[in-house]
């Protein structure tokens, strides 16, 4: 499917629904509240915000409940991501983490990445933050 770049507007619509969600994280240890919004080729938006847990290394992040909720919300055979947007509450953008970086690649290696706080906005793709992801293919 061909998509025309993402409009400006439409990159703020989706970096609102990611702000918006941050204000749901369960970061009690860290502190650090983060949420994301996938958009999906299908033009649906799927939320997730990072769950920490007293056992620290059960933690999820918020780019990954958001996929694995687009994944439940309409299969993985229908997810394609088109952007994920992602917001911390404060401090610098956070750049997905490794983990999350290859299961977006997974969805989508063109996949654009949005990631801002009070201190800007990044923009690039999956593959150019993840050259050489891992594949099965
Ligand atoms: N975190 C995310 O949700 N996404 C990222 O890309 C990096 C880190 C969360 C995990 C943890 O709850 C907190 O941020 C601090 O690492």
């Amino acid at each position: 499917m061909f998509h025309q770049p993402l409009t400006d507007t439409d990159q703020q619509a989706l970096l609102r629904a990611a702000r918006d969600v941050a204000g749901n994280a369960h970061a009690p240890y860290s502190g650090f509240h983060v949420g994301a919004a996938v958009l999906t080729e299908g033009g649906t938006v799927y939320r997730g915000c990072n769950v920490e847990n007293a056992s620290y290394g059960l933690t999820i992040c918020a780019e990954r409940a958001a996929i694995f909720s687009a994944v439940a919300g309409k299969g993985a055979a229908n997810v394609r991501i088109r952007a994920i947007a992602v917001q911390t509450a404060s401090g610098v953008p956070a750049s997905p983490c490794g983990a999350c970086r290859q299961v977006i690649y997974e969805f989508n290696p063109d996949a654009l990445v949005l990631f801002q706080s009070e201190d800007g906005l990044e923009s690039m793709t999956a593959r150019e933050l993840l050259p050489h992801g891992f594949g099965l293919d």
